[in-house]
């Protein structure tokens, strides 16, 4: 058994980051899922998406088949996510909730991975609480889940193995994408920013860019594939390139695969401190770069953003927005914003509100703020009642909902270009896929339009969608 360390996984080196291209299974793994099924269940953000994918792949070179439902499953895994507590809370109801499948299937192996693993409060909770499950394992050691799995079978014994290293970088591990039009593609790993709510930087590791090459390379298959738009993926792809010595950022990333003959690019998330002149003439430049970044506030009072450690002002926020909207005047905006970190006063709240009403947002995540253990945040002293930061974030939403309908109000009767996903889930007759501004588009359509890039005209305008007819089935 291996267990984290978050202590450990705080520590940060100019050590050279080692890079593991061999990642091949074992011969003999490779029959283990004859006749066997998975499920993922994914929480949290992209990166966690785009993990499971790499996981599903492992599994699919094993021979497991995807199952539709947990109940169908011989393996169950659960891609976890630390975030906030009720991210946790929702995983550790699912593994309650797996306890009636397990003594109903004994053979039934649950696994849970992803972010959750790297706590250690988590990992002792599981080994007191929850001793049902088979696997842990964590954000630093996917490639070795092939072999636990193996081992777990075999031994019929529990297997827990958690790394808490700065990192490393995985390339040609398999990957089993979930549309064949569009892509995630990791630029980088980890985070070295240590904003002081955040668990990121100790579940996640060490900023590790990876190699232009790598990422090209990749990035030139999906196209030959017929991928038309790719997400660049980072916990702050503006500091892509600043662990390499090879003098190439995040702007000449773009500028290289802003070059390539694909229709959308894309990419998450953005951290203000490292947005700099180069990269926004990169968005301006190359026409294939989305008009939308999603640019987290967090906070619109200069005192408490300097308490989270977010190492810029109020005023400078706003002026960075300014020239993004002045040098790309389609470009919508998004931001996350927390409510009621330790020591924010009803000052500071409306300070927050205040840039709320200048930026007015395209759209917004907003929440409480949550104690993570172990993050500096969680020992600063909090005597908001929660009562009161439920009713700041109820007024905050309200001013965000107002100006995200605002915002879908301006593409009213124009005509806007939708990579279509897939039908609605809601509705079945409807298509469903996103503009170039990152708006939510639904029409009715064919089958057959489904991973193309069509002209829809806006008849609808809701806060979360627009709604449209299409004006035409040319590919775009
Ligand atoms: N509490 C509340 N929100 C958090 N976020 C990150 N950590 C916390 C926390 N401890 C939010 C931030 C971040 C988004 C992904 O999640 O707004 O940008
Ligand atoms: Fe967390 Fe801050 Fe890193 Fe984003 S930049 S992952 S909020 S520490």
């Amino acid at each position: 058994m291996q267990k984290p360390n978050l202590q450990q996984a705080k520590k940060r080196s100019n050590k050279k980051v080692p890079v593991i291209n061999d990642f091949v299974i074992d011969d003999k793994l490779l029959a283990l899922g004859l006749h066997k099924k998975y499920f993922i269940k994914t929480y949290g953000c992209q990166m966690n998406e785009h993990d499971s994918e790499k996981i599903a792949a492992m599994l699919e070179k094993m021979q497991f088949q995807v199952a539709s439902n947990m109940e169908e499953a011989d393996v169950i895994i659960l891609n976890s996510c630390s975030i906030r507590e009720n991210a946790h809370n929702k995983v550790f109801g699912m593994i309650g909730q797996l306890k009636q499948l397990k003594e109903k299937k004994e053979d039934l192996i649950l696994v849970l991975c992803g972010c959750m693993p790297q706590e250690e409060i988590v990992v002792n909770k599981i080994l007191t609480k929850y001793e049902w499950l088979d696997i842990v394992f964590g954000t630093h050691n996917i490639i070795n889940f092939p072999n636990l799995l193996a081992k777990c079978i075999d031994e019929r014994k529990p297997q827990i193995e958690v790394f808490s290293k700065e990192g490393e970088i995985y390339e040609s591990l398999p990957v089993k994408r979930e549309y064949p039009h569009k892509a995630w593609v990791n630029i980088m790993f980890g985070c070295d920013k240590f904003c002081a709510y955040c668990i990121v930087p100790y579940t996640r590791g060490k900023q590790r860019s990876r190699t232009r090459q790598y990422i090209l390379k990749e990035i030139k298959k999906l196209i030959a594939g017929g991928c038309w738009e790719v997400t660049l993926l980072g916990q702050n792809v503006n500091a892509y390139g600043k662990d390499l010595s090879e003098n190439y950022y995040f702007a000449d990333l773009l500028n290289d695969i802003g070059k390539l003959d694909i229709a959308r690019v894309r990419f998450m998330t953005n951290h203000p401190w490292d947005l700099n002149d180069d990269i926004i003439k990169a968005m301006q430049q190359n026409d294939n770069i989305m008009p939308h970044i999603h640019l987290p506030l967090q906070s619109g009072s200069d005192r408490i953003l300097q308490k989270m450690n977010r190492n810029y002002t109020k005023d400078e926020y706003i002026k960075l927005y300014f020239k993004l909207k002045e040098a790309i005047p389609n470009i919508c905006i998004s931001t996350d914003i927390i409510v009621g970190f330790p020591g924010e006063e009803a000052k500071d709240f409306s300070e927050t509100l205040a840039v709320v009403n200048k930026c007015q947002f395209d759209y917004a995540f907003t929440f409480i703020f949550s104690k993570r253990e172990g993050t500096p945040a969680a020992a600063m002293a909090d005597k908001t009642l929660r009562e009161e930061k439920e009713a700041r974030l109820q007024k905050l939403n309200k001013y965000i909902s107002a100006y995200t309908l605002n915002s879908n109000m301006q593409f009213k009767n124009t005509t806007v270009r939708v990579l279509v996903d897939g039908f609605s889930a809601k509705n079945k007759a409807v298509l469903t896929g996103y503009s170039e501004n990152m708006k939510r588009v639904n029409f009715y359509g064919d089958e057959q339009l489904i991973g193309q890039i069509v002209p829809v005209k806006i008849t609808e305008v809701k806060t979360w969608s627009l709604f449209g007819e299409i004006v035409s089935t040319k590919k775009g």
